[in-house]
């Protein structure tokens, strides 16, 4: 009898944690986002972080990829400015029709092809968009450049003809959105040709886009954080969340170096499965010799620049959020950022400046136009309309040093001539 009581009051008390449990776990309706019921609905943050989430929206990141509309294309629309000339015979002409936005072929005179503006990606220095075509999404060839304030020719795109063909796989994607599933979803085969391979027949599920980067892309899943604080509002403390103070000096630089540190390393595993507190290197296959790189463009490769810098080198506390605010815009304001440099470089440190300044200038509201200067991204170079030079746009150097020229008086594209055909 002993015996059965105590089974009996085992059973239930076990019945009545399971039910506990659930309801701490369900207290939402479940999940529906295309990532796995881990991840909780992107929109419910703003319940408890209102001022986060509504500057989050605003910010590049956020809008990084967006569903192509025409008050967010940035280019000219208007006859006699809405087309790119490739030759007295061959235009393309971007235009507004009915089911949405264009870019239509024409050879002498007469239509040859139109594909439509379905993704955008950018909204700073450059625009560039994608169509649907079955499971795979191509690049349109005329991109917009907002430095040059024109449509150009989209990166590494021919300049003799214009080319509708180039698949844009899902890598694309893992740096500019927050998820797209696809049939070749987590390769981890370590061949070269394999992968390359696989990204070029990979079907994409459309219905799985997740568009710009969200909260949960950088913060990792937050269902049950989510469920954990609705059923406890007074928690004050935050829970079932990867918190910053629980990261180290590397994981928090992992946390923007998964899309900040250039493409050119071989891949293991999708970025879209990163979450912060993971060992980024744990997602490439280093080669012999990538230790020894260097010359890192100024594009995309922020993280790689800033770590050979002696502030980073001899600080050993720097990283992103020294200088930026996750959460809001990159700001312009140089003065500002000179005030981060001034957190460690000063006078009374005996580490300042040593350069003397023109007479009547203070150098201490621009430190950033000398030692971080413009630099043209050889990664990132177009054809603008009439101009057989490729034209390359600026970005800054996050390689913090000494440069010998300072760029405050340049202009703020650059055209070269350069050898290699397309
Ligand atoms: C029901 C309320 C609630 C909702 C909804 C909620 N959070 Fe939180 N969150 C909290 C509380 C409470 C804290 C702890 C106090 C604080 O830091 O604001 C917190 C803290 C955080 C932190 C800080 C962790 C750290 O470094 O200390 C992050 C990141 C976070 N939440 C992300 C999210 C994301 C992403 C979502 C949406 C998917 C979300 N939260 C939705 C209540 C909520
Ligand atoms: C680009 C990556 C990124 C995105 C997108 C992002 N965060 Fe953060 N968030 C961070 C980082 C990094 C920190 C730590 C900041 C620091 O070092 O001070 C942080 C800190 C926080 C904190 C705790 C500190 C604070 O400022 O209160 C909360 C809460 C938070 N994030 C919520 C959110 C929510 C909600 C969203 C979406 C609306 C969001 N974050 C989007 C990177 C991001
Ligand atoms: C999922 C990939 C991804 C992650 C993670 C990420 N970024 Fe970005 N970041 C981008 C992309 C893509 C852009 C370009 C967005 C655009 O302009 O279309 C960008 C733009 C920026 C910009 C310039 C635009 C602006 O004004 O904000 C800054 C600064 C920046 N990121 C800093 C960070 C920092 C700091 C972190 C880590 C806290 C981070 N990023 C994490 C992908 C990412
Ligand atoms: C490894 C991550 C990564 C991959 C892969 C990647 N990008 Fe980016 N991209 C970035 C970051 C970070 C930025 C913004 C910062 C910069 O330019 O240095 C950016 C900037 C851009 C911009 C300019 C956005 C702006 O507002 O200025 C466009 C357009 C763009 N990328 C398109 C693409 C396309 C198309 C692909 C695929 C062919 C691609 N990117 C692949 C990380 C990536
Ligand atoms: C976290 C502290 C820290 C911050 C913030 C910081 N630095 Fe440094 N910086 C250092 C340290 C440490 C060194 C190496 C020792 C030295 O020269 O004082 C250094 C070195 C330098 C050097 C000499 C580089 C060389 O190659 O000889 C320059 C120039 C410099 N910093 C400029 C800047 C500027 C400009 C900023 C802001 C954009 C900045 N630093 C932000 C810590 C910092
Ligand atoms: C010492 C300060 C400092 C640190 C640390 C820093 N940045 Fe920046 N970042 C800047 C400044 C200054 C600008 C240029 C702002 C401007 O010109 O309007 C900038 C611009 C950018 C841009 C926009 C691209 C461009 O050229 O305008 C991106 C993207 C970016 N930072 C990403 C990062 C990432 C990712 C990290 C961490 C790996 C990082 N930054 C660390 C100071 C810093
Ligand atoms: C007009 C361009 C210019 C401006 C503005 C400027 N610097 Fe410099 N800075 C230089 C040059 C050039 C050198 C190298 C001088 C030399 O070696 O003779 C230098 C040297 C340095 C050094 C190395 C000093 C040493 O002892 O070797 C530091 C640190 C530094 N600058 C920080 C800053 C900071 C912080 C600011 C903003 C408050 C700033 N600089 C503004 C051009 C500039």
């Amino acid at each position: 009898m002993k015996k059965n009581m105590r089974l009996l009051l085992i059973t239930s008390i076990l019945f009545g944690l399971i039910f506990f449990l659930s309801q701490c776990f369900n207290a939402n309706e479940v999940s529906t986002d295309a990532r796995g019921i881990v991840f909780a609905n992107p929109a419910s943050c703003r319940k408890c972080h209102q001022a986060i989430y509504d500057s989050v929206m605003l910010t590049a990141h956020y809008n990084a990829t967006t569903p192509t509309s025409q008050n967010t294309v940035h280019g000219n629309f208007n006859e006699g400015q809405n087309s790119y000339v490739y030759d007295s015979s061959t235009k393309v002409v971007m235009q507004k029709r009915d089911s949405g936005l264009y870019q239509a072929l024409y050879l002498n005179g007469k239509e040859m092809e139109a594909h439509r503006f379905d993704i955008t990606f950018g909204v700073r220095n450059a625009q560039t968009w994608l169509y649907w075509k079955g499971n795979n999404t191509y690049e349109l060839p005329v991109s917009y450049y907002t430095s040059a304030n024109a449509w150009g020719t989209s990166p590494g795109f021919p300049i003799a003809q214009p080319y509708f063909k180039r698949i844009v796989g899902k890598v694309c994607f893992e740096c500019h959105s927050s998820f797209i599933d696809s049939k070749h979803s987590d390769e981890t085969s370590n061949s070269k040709e394999y992968f390359a391979a696989a990204e070029r027949i990979e079907a994409m599920d459309k219905t799985t886009l997740i568009y710009g980067i969200d909260c949960q892309r950088c913060h990792g899943p937050a269902a049950n954080h989510v469920n954990y604080h609705t059923i406890y509002p007074e928690e004050k403390k935050a829970k079932y969340i990867v918190t910053n103070s629980s990261l180290n000096a590397q994981q928090k630089l992992d946390m923007c170096a998964v899309c900040h540190s250039g493409n050119d390393q071989e891949k293991l595993k999708s970025r879209f499965y990163f979450k912060p507190g993971d060992t980024l290197s744990n997602f490439y296959l280093y080669m012999p010799g990538d230790k020894y790189k260097t010359n890192f463009d100024v594009h995309g490769n922020q993280q790689r620049l800033l770590a050979e810098s002696k502030c980073f080198l001899q600080s050993g506390t720097l990283n992103c959020s020294s200088c930026h605010n996750p959460h809001t815009n990159a700001g312009s304001n140089l003065a500002t950022y000179s005030q981060k440099c001034m957190g460690c470089h000063t006078e009374a440190n005996k580490n300042f400046c040593i350069v003397k300044p023109a007479a009547g200038v203070s150098i201490k509201d621009n430190c950033i136009d000398c030692h971080m200067p413009k630099k043209p991204s050889e990664a990132i170079s177009f054809y603008q309309q009439g101009n057989t030079q490729l034209s390359f746009y600026l970005l800054r150097t996050h390689k913090i040093g000494i440069y010998k020229t300072d760029s405050v008086s340049k202009p703020k594209i650059t055209s070269k001539k350069v050898n290699k055909g397309n």
